[in-house]
Formats: structure tokens, C-alpha cells, sequence
């Protein structure tokens, strides 16, 4: 598969897009079909991306028949056949993390290899690991595995996060589900995706109150059965096409998605001159493109306050605003690796410590530019649209993990772009 995108800027973008379910969901829904020896079916599931097809693998290799069918996958963990999961699966994607909880809870045992470093900070997983330990797994880090045993099962328990971790909350909360008794979460995230996962383990027969509010209750049940879910839509992949708009000018519809997830990004995106409107199932977005958008502050906060994940798409926006805007990163310490590189493309940004002021121009410039991580990858992209002649985009491969055909959906709404 090529490794570059190639982007003439200045199209403006027009017609409909449709959403894809969300990747931040889709992952621990499936993580979730290990808590079970019946059936999960997903619907609406980005089975595309790299991320699935890497969990897909690492599910595989645990047991669990996996079968793909369009946007639906069926997974059934009849047997629990190995339970490592291997730093060969876990290294290419550090949400395999999630199989922990499920492994624990079901099958008492699991070794899993630390995620280790990433690209945009340390991004440990102690909380993880201390939620799982007040519910009575005794895990021990070993050679780079986290060895976690519950042989008698895990028990319900109480714990509080000491600072809200999206991820954290999910695998505690699975793993909960099949505890003796009562456990309660405190200082819990309330993502979108949380309560989203928590439907699909209700619908599965699990006990979870308090989700999407900062303290879970989960009363533990012997088994879980058999359900059918469908994934939300990605929110950060609609918050992405608002931007792109924003920024080409033009009209899109984005289908099947809410507006519901969105308070806090909307409301600045407002702020800079987008309209954005719910229409029914779709949400219609309108720009009026480049220095027409005005500067604004924002800072990055855990849900629902301004997601880190749309942190380097607004960045590329303020660079072609009218005025100046403050970027505020709050969660991850390393995320403004897209700032040299859309420089390179002209824009004005000086950074200090976790702020970053971006003074906007009044055009971007065509440049062959180096993805770095996920979102930064798409950052640059947006700023290929938009700027004046050619735009390469190298090691898209990050893309590839978290936006299902994004040359496609782009290109059928005019802009240029194409794989090399
Ligand atoms: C999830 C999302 C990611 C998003 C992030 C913040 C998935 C697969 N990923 O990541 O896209 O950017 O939420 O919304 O859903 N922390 C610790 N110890 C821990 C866990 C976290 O110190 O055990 C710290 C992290 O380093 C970070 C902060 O807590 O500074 C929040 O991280 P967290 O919410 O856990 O992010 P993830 O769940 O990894």
C-alpha cells in the first residue's frame, strides 16, 4: 500500500460524507466480546482501519472467532486459547491494553505486554493496573508483561481515578462486569465512548449505573450472553470534516452522525465563523474558508470540555484565521509535533510549554510534510487542502489506523487528493 498522499490545495470541498462508527468505541466494543462465550455482533463498526485489523489479530490469537462481513463483525471467544497478548501485537497498537480487564475477569488469568512510550507522551498504564489490583487481581510487571491473576475471580471494589483516564475507566469497568459484587469507580471518565460501551455490556447482561457521570456503579453478574450493538458515530472524525470545511469553504453533509458529542468543539468552531446544524440523522456543515475564519483560544480537556484528539485539526485551522488563538494541550505533555511541520508550510506558531499562539496567514504553501501520529497526520492533511500548490504528506500509514478511506471521501467532494 503507498505510503503518501498528494494534495493540490485550494478545491473547495462540496457534497456528503458518510460518518464512520467511532474507533474509540469500536476497539473496546470488540475487547468486550472476551467477557463472553456467546456471540457479540457489531454493526456500523470501522472494520477497515489498521486498528481494527491489528485487534482483530490479537483477538484472533486469544481465540475468539472473528468474521467480517461490510461493517459488521461477529465475534464469539467460545474458549480462551492463549492468554498473552504479545508485544508483537501490542507494540502496533496500544489500545490492545484493553484485553486485560476482559482476560482477568473471565478467565482469572492474562499476561499482556506493556504498550510502552508512544509518540505523544509517556502514556502509562498505572491506573489500569491500580483499578484492577483494588478488585484482587495481584499483578506483577515482568520482563516488559503485566502478569495479572485473580484465581479465585475477581471481587467488587472500590477505586478512585487520580486523574480521569478514558481508557482506564473502560477496562476497570469491564472487567467489573464479572466481579462478585459491587464495585465503584470514582473520578471516571465520561466520554461518549464509555457510555457507549456500557450500553453494548448492558445489552450483554451486565449491571452498570452512573455511566457518562463521574462515578460508575457495576454490580457483577456470573456470566454475560450474547448481544448486538451498533458503534456510535466517530466524533472526531465528524469534528475533522467541520474543520476541512471550514477551511476550503464550500457545503458538506455529514451523514449519520450527532452533534449530540459535540458541545464544546461546535460552540468554538461556531465562534470561528462555520455553520453547523443537525439535520435529522446527518449534520450539515458550511465555510466560507481561510482568513475568513476568526482566531480563537481553546484548551484541551477530559470530556466534555475540548478533545485532545481535535487538538492539531483546530491548530491548522487557526493558521489560515483572521487574528490570533492560544492552543492549550492539557492532557498528553507531547502533542505538538505538527507544529514544525505545518510551519514549514508558512504558518506563524510559537510555542511555550504546553500553550501554543497561532498567529494566522493569510496563505499556507504546498510542502512535503512528515505525519508523526494519528491526528497530526490528518492536521497536515487539512492544511494541504487549503494551501497554494502541492502538499506530500509521507508515512500516512498513521492515517491509515484511524480514518477509513479519507482520499475517497475527500475526493468525492472535490477535493484533489490522491494516493502516490
Ligand atoms: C484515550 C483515547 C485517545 C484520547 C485520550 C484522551 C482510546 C483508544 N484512546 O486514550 O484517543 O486522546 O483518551 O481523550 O480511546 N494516564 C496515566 N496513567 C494511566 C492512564 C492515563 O498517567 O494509567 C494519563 C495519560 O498519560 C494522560 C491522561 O492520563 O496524560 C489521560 O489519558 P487517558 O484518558 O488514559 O488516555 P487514553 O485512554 O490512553
Amino acid at each position: 500500500m503507498s505510503d503518501k498522499i498528494l494534495i493540490k490545495g485550494g478545491k473547495k470541498l462540496k457534497g456528503e460524507i458518510p460518518i464512520s462508527g467511532a474507533k474509540n468505541a469500536a476497539l473496546k466494543l470488540a475487547c468486550a466480546s472476551l467477557l463472553t462465550e456467546e456471540q457479540l455482533t457489531l454493526t456500523n463498526s470501522p472494520n477497515t482501519l489498521r486498528d481494527m485489523k491489528s485487534l482483530f489479530d490479537l483477538l484472533q490469537h486469544i481465540g475468539a472467532d472473528v468474521v467480517v462481513k461490510g461493517k459488521t463483525v461477529s465475534l464469539t471467544a467460545a474458549k480462551i486459547k492463549d492468554d498473552t497478548a504479545p508485544y508483537d501485537l501490542v507494540r502496533k497498537m496500544r489500545a490492545s491494553i484493553m484485553v486485560l480487564g476482559p482476560l482477568l475477569a473471565r478467565h482469572h488469568k492474562a499476561r499482556v505486554s506493556l504498550p510502552g512510550g508512544c509518540a505523544i507522551g509517556t502514556r502509562p498504564v498505572d491506573f489500569h493496573i491500580e483499578g484492577l489490583r483494588t478488585l484482587g487481581a495481584k499483578i506483577v510487571l515482568e520482563d516488559g508483561y503485566i502478569n495479572a491473576k485473580a484465581s479465585k475471580g475477581l471481587v467488587g471494589g472500590e477505586y478512585t481515578f487520580p486523574r480521569v483516564s478514558h481508557t482506564g475507566t473502560e477496562n476497570v469497568m469491564m472487567a467489573a462486569t464479572l466481579a462478585k459484587g459491587v464495585t465503584v469507580l470514582r473520578n471516571a471518565a465520561k466520554e461518549p465512548e464509555v457510555v457507549d460501551l456500557a450500553d453494548c455490556l448492558r445489552a450483554m447482561g451486565a449491571k452498570i449505573k452512573g455511566d457518562g457521570t463521574d462515578t460508575i456503579t457495576i454490580t457483577g453478574v456470573a456470566k454475560l450472553k450474547a448481544a448486538k450493538h451498533s458503534v456510535m458515530p466517530d466524533r472526531i472524525e465528524t469534528g475533522t470534516f467541520m474543520i476541512a470545511v471550514g477551511l476550503t469553504g464550500g457545503e458538506l453533509l455529514l451523514k449519520n452522525t450527532t452533534l449530540a458529542h459535540q458541545s464544546a468543539l461546535v460552540a468554538l468552531l461556531k465562534q470561528a465563523g462555520i455553520s453547523i446544524e443537525q439535520k435529522g440523522k446527518n449534520v450539515l456543515v458550511k465555510g466560507k474558508g481561510g482568513h475568513s475564519l476568526q482566531g480563537v483560544d481553546v484548551m484541551t480537556e477530559a470530556y466534555p470540555g475540548f478533545p485532545t484528539d481535535m487538538q492539531a485539526q483546530f491548530m491548522t485551522m487557526l493558521s489560515v484565521a483572521n487574528g490570533a488563538g492560544m492552543v492549550t494541550e492539557t492532557i498528553f505533555e507531547n502533542r505538538f509535533m505538527h507544529v514544525p511541520e505545518l510551519c514549514r508550510m508558512g504558518a506563524k506558531i510559537t510555542v511555550h510549554g504546553s500553550s501554543a499562539i497561532i498567529r494566522g496567514v493569510d496563505k499556507l504553501k504546498g510542502a512535503e510534510v512528515m505525519a508523526t501520529d494519528l491526528r497530526a497526520s490528518v492536521a497536515l492533511v487539512l492544511a494541504g487542502l487549503v494551501a497554494e500548490g502541492e502538499t506530500v504528506v509521507n508515512r500516512i500509514y498513521h492515517l491509515e489506523r484511524g480514518y477509513e478511506d479519507l482520499v475517497g471521501k475527500l475526493s468525492a467532494c472535490g477535493a484533489a487528493i490522491s494516493r502516490l
